[in-house]
C-alpha cells in the first residue's frame, strides 16, 4: 500500500493487487487476525448501502472491532460541518474511516486531514473494495485472472473505473462496450492504460455490446442510473437501452462464461428479468467477496 489510506485501486501497486487478491482468498479460509481489539471504526455513509455497509460491520466485527455508523443525516457532511472539521473530530476518536460520499474529494480530505487510515466504500469516481471483491470471485470461478477477458457492458461508471484498473493491475484482459459520452473517465483510463501496458494485456473501448461480450470470460454489467446520476434518469434510460444483458447477448460469450454484477440490480434495465439466475451467474458469491476483500485490506492498513 503506497500510503495510510486505501481510496483508489491505485494506491496499490500492480502486484501489490494481486497479493491482495491471495491474502483475501487465504482469509475467507482460514479467518481474520483480531486487529481490531478494543478499537473503532466510523461508517460514513450520504449514500444507501447494503452490501458495503453489513460486509464491513460483520468484517469488524470478526477483527474484534466497534463500528459507528454514521449516516448524513447524523454527521450532515460538509453541510452541517465542513469535511475537514468532522476528519480532525474523528482522528481524536476512532481507529478507521470508511467512507461512502457523493465527491471524491471528500475523501480526499478525510484522508488528508487525518492520521487514520481511510477506506473508499464508493465514491462518485471509485469502488475499490467492490474492485478487489470481484477479482476474487473471478479468480475463484475460473481459476486464474492472467488472461481471463472481462466484458464490461454499460456505463464507464465508479465501478467501471475500479474494474478497468484493477483487471489492467493483473494482466487480465478489460473491454468495456460504453456509449461515447459515458465511457470511463480518463484519468482512470490512462491509468489503467500504463498497467495494462506492463502486464501485456488489453484495455479496449467499443461502442458495440456483442463486440465485447464475443468470447468473453467474464461478463459484467452496473446500474444505468448509479447514485447521485437520479436526474439524468430518462436520459439515460434511453442512451443504454440497447446496452442490457440478456440471455441472448450472454450466449455470445464463452460457455464457461460467469455474469457478475456488483449489485443492486435492476431488472428490466441493464439486466433482463432472469439474468441474477441465470446459470451463469455468480453474483451472490460475487456479495459475499466483498467481506474478504475488505478484511484484506483492513489488515493490510492495519499491520503496515
Ligand atoms: N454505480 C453504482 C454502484 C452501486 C454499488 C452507484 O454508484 O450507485
Amino acid at each position: 500500500m503506497k500510503g495510510k489510506d486505501f481510496l483508489s485501486i491505485t494506491d496499490l501497486e500492480p502486484d501489490e493487487v494481486s497479493q491482495m487478491v491471495r491474502k483475501a482468498s487465504e482469509m475467507k479460509i482460514d479467518g481474520v487476525p483480531r486487529l481490531l481489539e478494543g478499537k473503532s471504526v466510523a461508517l460514513i455513509f450520504e449514500k444507501p448501502s447494503l452490501r458495503t455497509r453489513v460486509s464491513f460491520e460483520v468484517g469488524v466485527q470478526q477483527m474484534g472491532g466497534n463500528c459507528i455508523y454514521l449516516s448524513q443525516a447524523d454527521i450532515g457532511l460538509g453541510v452541517r460541518e465542513p469535511v475537514v472539521d468532522v476528519a480532525r473530530v474523528l482522528d481524536r476518536l476512532v481507529d478507521v474511516i470508511v467512507a461512502r460520499v457523493f465527491s471524491h474529494e471528500s475523501l480526499e480530505t478525510l484522508a488528508e486531514e487525518t492520521t487514520i487510515p481511510v477506506i473508499n466504500a464508493l465514491s462518485d469516481l471509485a469502488h475499490p473494495c467492490q474492485a478487489l471483491g470481484d477479482l476474487l470471485t473471478m479468480s475463484e470461478a475460473k481459476g486464474h485472472l492472467e488472461g481471463l477477458r472481462v466484458a464490461y457492458v454499460g456505463d464507464g461508471n465508479n465501478i467501471a473505473s475500479s474494474l478497468a484498473l484493477s483487471c489492467a493491475s493483473v494482466g487480465t484482459d478489460f473491454v468495456i462496450a460504453a456509449p461515447g459520452n459515458y465511457h470511463v473517465p480518463s484519468v482512470a483510463w490512462e491509468e489503467a492504460r500504463r498497467r495494462a501496458f506492463e502486464k501485456e494485456s488489453l484495455l479496449e473501448w467499443v461502442e458495440d455490446p456483442k463486440r465485447a461480450v464475443d468470447g468473453a470470460d467474464v461478463v459484467y454489467t452496473d446500474v444505468w442510473i448509479s447514485m447521485g446520476d437520479e436526474r439524468e434518469a430518462d436520459e439515460r434510460r434511453k442512451v443504454f437501452s440497447k446496452f442490457q444483458v440478456t440471455e441472448d447477448l450472454m450466449g455470445l460469450a464463452d460457455d464457461q462464461a460467469v455474469f457478475m454484477h456488483d449489485m443492486p440490480a435492476h431488472r428490466g434495465e441493464e439486466v433482463s428479468e432472469n439474468m441474477l439466475d441465470h446459470h451463469s451467474s455468480v453474483v451472490f458469491a460475487q456479495a459475499e467477496n466483498r467481506l474478504h476483500a475488505q478484511n484484506a485490506i483492513m489488515t493490510e492498513l492495519l499491520s503496515g
